[in-house]
């Protein structure tokens, strides 16, 4: 279960986690090429960092290299890769509804390098296990899907394409699928990577995964499925009793989630997490210097990163976070029954906490003043809106009053 911990319980885990590193101070360990943070420059001072348990593991540099959820890894900073191992596990499990000890994972760089993961893998596999050759590969998502995939496709020197949304719901039918599937068919292609989505990047939509099972079973394709929750992991399974893109659903292998999205934790705390077996398809036993080898894209990775995590998550626990969305999604409706009042088009998941206006119904001026993000900078039909923890009614309110007595409503 994921209980919440108070700040003196979670204070005196992280500092003794510490301790069980080979930390750097006062011990020889004498083959590493890294130290503590440079004491001239971040000093390590004692009434600051001693109550500062974030602060004292960035000053301390452990070094997560690895996976550690796989039997071995590195032994110097077994002490923080237990909190790692925790953090992950309740992502996994208690958000994603993953069977006890069934996954693997890590804290990565970001959602690009958690997507680069996933799909890395898949192209291996492929390769691999069926002598695919890179050109027989292909990447789909929804015409939506964070460019990071098109990066992968980039790469990993397989294809890439998109699948039609309907504007109304921006949802994919089996139609669009089928179109962008025969043509890849046309191309070559026999293996396929679905990427469906927990949230898109601009709109906030979530892809009904079940089209893409119907629609590459019925042509007897060979494929595997990630989920993006780069944006929604931590708000989606809050906010819906959707488990469709959860581990609850067989046909899902791999998740994304972003700490530093709704999670509000540093930049550098993407996670992975994939069923057991497959962090083999990215595994470099060239790696031979690293302890159990290395089975990520990133290599050494700030363990900051991972305690920053495991604090928010024992911070609020299950029923903390639920309160925490469910007060997100209260502001998001407050916002949406306004703009219906006002006839303001616009498109919302009604599970999600991100708004996306009409560009006609803005002026240019104006969403750049109240700092709302275009679908594209140069020639814009959307602008969203999104209801993060410091976007407060009284923050909604203002945005709406200058829209309306500006008469910027068309
Ligand atoms: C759905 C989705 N996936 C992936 C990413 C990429 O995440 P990052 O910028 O952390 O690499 C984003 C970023 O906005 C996103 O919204």
């Amino acid at each position: 279960m994921w209980k919440k911990l108070n700040q003196h319980r979670i204070k005196e885990r992280i500092f003794d986690a510490l301790q069980k590193n080979r930390g750097f101070r006062g011990e020889n360990v004498l083959g590493l090429p890294a130290s503590f943070l440079d004491s001239k420059v971040f000093s390590p001072d004692h009434a600051l960092l001693d109550n500062a348990p974030f602060l004292s593991t960035m000053v301390e540099n452990p070094n997560h290299i690895g996976c550690h959820t796989l039997d071995q890894s590195e032994a110097y900073f077994e002490g923080t890769h237990v909190l790692e191992r925790e953090a992950v596990r309740i992502c996994a499990e208690e958000i994603m509804g993953a069977e006890a000890n069934s996954c693997d994972g890590y804290v990565a760089s970001g959602g690009t390098e958690a997507n680069l993961q996933a799909i890395w893998i898949y192209r291996n596999y492929f390769h691999r296990d069926f002598n695919a050759e890179y050109n027989e590969i292909a990447i789909i998502g929804n015409e939506h899907t964070h460019y990071s995939t098109a990066k992968a496709a980039n790469l990993l020197h397989i294809k890439w394409a998109t699948v039609k949304t309907d504007p109304s719901t921006m949802g994919v039918s089996i139609e669009a699928i089928d179109d962008t599937v025969a043509r890849l068919e046309k191309e070559g292609v026999k293996y396929f990577i679905v990427v469906a989505n927990m949230m898109t990047t601009m709109f906030g939509s979530v892809d009904d995964v079940n089209l893409y099972v119907e629609a590459l079973t019925e042509r007897n394709l060979t494929f595997k499925i990630h989920v993006d929750a780069a944006f929604g992991g931590f708000y989606y399974p809050f906010s819906s009793e959707d488990t469709q893109l959860t581990f609850e659903n067989p046909r899902i292998n791999s998740i994304t989630m972003d700490a530093h999205k709704m999670a509000q934790a540093p930049y550098g705390t993407g996670i992975f997490l994939i069923r057991k077996g497959w962090m083999q398809y990215a595994h470099t036993k060239e790696a031979i210097y690293v302890e159990g080898q290395d089975s990520t894209l990133i290599g050494s990775r700030s363990g900051a990163n991972a305690i920053a995590v495991w604090m928010i998550l024992m911070t609020y626990g299950k029923f903390g976070w639920h309160e925490k969305i469910f007060v997100l999604q209260k502001r998001t409706d407050w916002l949406c029954e306004k703009l219906d009042a006002n006839k303001i088009n616009y498109f919302r998941n009604p599970s999600s906490n991100i708004v996306t206006i009409e560009s006609s119904f803005l002026m240019k001026e104006q969403a750049a003043k109240f700092g709302l993000v275009p679908d594209n900078h140069d020639a814009p039909n959307w602008y969203k809106i999104v209801i993060m923890e410091h976007v407060e009614i009284e923050h909604l309110e203002f945005f709406l009053d200058t829209m309306i007595s500006e008469k910027l409503v068309s």
